[in-house]
């Protein structure tokens, strides 16, 4: 298992991995993806045997995205590290990739000095994968909102960097 940063060649797989998640995330179409990365901090994939199996999408406090839960995060924290998404096939999971992609996150949040990550997952209808995932890296809720026209609520998270989840 590799992780990288991501390219343009990369694209439709993570395009790929968004649709297949979508239900826990927001869409992403071809042009919002080269949006998306031009504002990204951090933008890696999981590569195993050639195949992308996985990504990661983080934008600092400085980014002009215009993503609800970021905004709430912009409004509250003055310098911070926000995972946008991260999404591991189906096939792939329960087997660490996402644990590596997230240890590599934190490693990239430490070396920029940003001592804190923030991001949200659904509570609202539920997402129980993301909510153990985030909980074994020191997230905690900083607060709850409703987006996506009133569809769903989220539990927006904050998380110390530290030497435990790096
Ligand atoms: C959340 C996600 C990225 C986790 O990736 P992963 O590679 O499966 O996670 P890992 O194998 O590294 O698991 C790390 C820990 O997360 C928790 N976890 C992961 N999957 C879980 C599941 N299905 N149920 C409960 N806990 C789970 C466990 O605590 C696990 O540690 P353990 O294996 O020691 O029990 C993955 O499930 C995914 O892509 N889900 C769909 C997209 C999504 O929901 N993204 C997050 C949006 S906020």
């Amino acid at each position: 298992m590799k992780i990288r940063n991501a390219q343009a060649t990369d694209f439709d797989a993570i395009l790929a991995l968004n649709e297949a998640s979508v239900s826990f995330l927001s869409p992403l179409s071809p042009q919002r993806l080269t949006e998306l990365h031009a504002l990204a901090a951090l933008h890696r994939v999981a590569e195993h045997e050639g195949v992308v199996v996985g990504f990661l999408l983080a934008f600092r406090e400085v980014a002009d995205y215009d993503s609800p839960n970021y905004r709430w995060f912009k409004e509250r924290y003055p310098r911070f590290l926000y995972v946008d998404r991260v999404v591991v096939a189906g096939t792939a999971r329960g087997h660490g990739v996402g644990t590596l992609l997230y240890r590599d996150m934190f490693e990239f949040a430490a070396a920029s000095a940003v001592g804190l990550v923030t991001c949200e997952f659904d509570i609202d209808p539920p997402n129980p994968a993301s909510e153990r995932f985030h909980a074994s890296f020191g997230f905690r809720e900083a607060g709850r909102q409703w987006v996506a026209d009133g569809t769903k609520q989220v539990s927006l998270q904050v998380a110390p960097v530290n030497t435990e989840n790096r």
